[in-house]
């Protein structure tokens, strides 16, 4: 299925637990407005009144994987419709923290999930009468996750998956490596393990590379 095209443009943030996405969506929010754009900063699981509802028990209760994969894709088909798809009609720039490729990564790769039944999940939830909805870019925070997981206990008490022991985030890293060499058109790495100037940088570098920035 070819990749459905818009006025907007749909940006992914993706990487494990304490990659430091959060600091520069907002920075990034910023730039974008300063330079013109509507903007919408969104993220998943959550987006629209009923995703949000799942999340909460997605990132608290206890569930098998089957039920965690389908919860994550039923947030993620209703906040496609009520508000990702309108955006990028509308012509705005949408940033989302985390899309997808959390759900391989995390689901997938961390729990073993099956990835097949993932791309099935993938090809239904986001299928647009115009081919499938992905991000137009995805900015892959890469840090390793001993760096992570010492930023996480630094600042708050741990949700479901952050209180994962190291190895599952090892195989969630791994997970996203996969993604990004299987899509390289459409993944930016960005390595996370720098100071924050530093990640900016390489976020706008990359973002006037590919046209979206002047
Ligand atoms: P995150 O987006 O990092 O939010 P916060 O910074 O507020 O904790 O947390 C969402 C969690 O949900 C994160 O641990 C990854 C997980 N997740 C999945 O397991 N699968 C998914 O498909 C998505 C979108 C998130």
């Amino acid at each position: 299925m070819t990749t459905a095209a818009t006025a907007g443009r749909f940006i992914s943030f993706e990487g494990i637990d304490g990659a430091g996405k959060s600091t520069h969506i907002a920075a990034l929010a910023d730039r974008f407005r300063a330079a013109g754009q509507s903007v919408l900063v969104t993220r998943e699981p959550g987006g629209t009144p009923l995703a949000e509802k799942l999340r909460e028990c997605l990132l608290h209760d206890a569930m098998d994987p089957l039920t965690e994969a389908l919860l994550m894709f039923a947030a993620r088909r209703d906040h496609l419709q009520q508000v990702i798809e309108p955006a990028l009609l509308r012509g705005d720039v949408v940033l989302c923290d985390r899309f997808t490729d959390a759900t391989f990564a995390y689901q997938g790769y961390g729990r073993g999930f099956d990835l097949t039944v993932l791309g099935t999940l993938e090809t239904w939830v986001q299928s647009t009468p115009n081919g499938l909805r992905q991000p137009d870019l995805t900015l892959w925070f890469d840090v390793p996750p001993v760096v992570a997981a010492a930023r996480l206990s630094a600042t708050r008490a741990p949700d479901k998956f952050e209180a994962q022991p190291r190895e599952f985030f090892e195989r969630v890293a791994h997970g996203y490596a996969q993604r990004a060499a299987a899509s390289p058109e459409r993944f930016a790495r960005i390595a996370a393990d720098v100071d924050l100037t530093a990640v900016w940088n390489q976020i706008e570098a990359v973002c006037r590379q590919r046209g979206l920035l002047p």
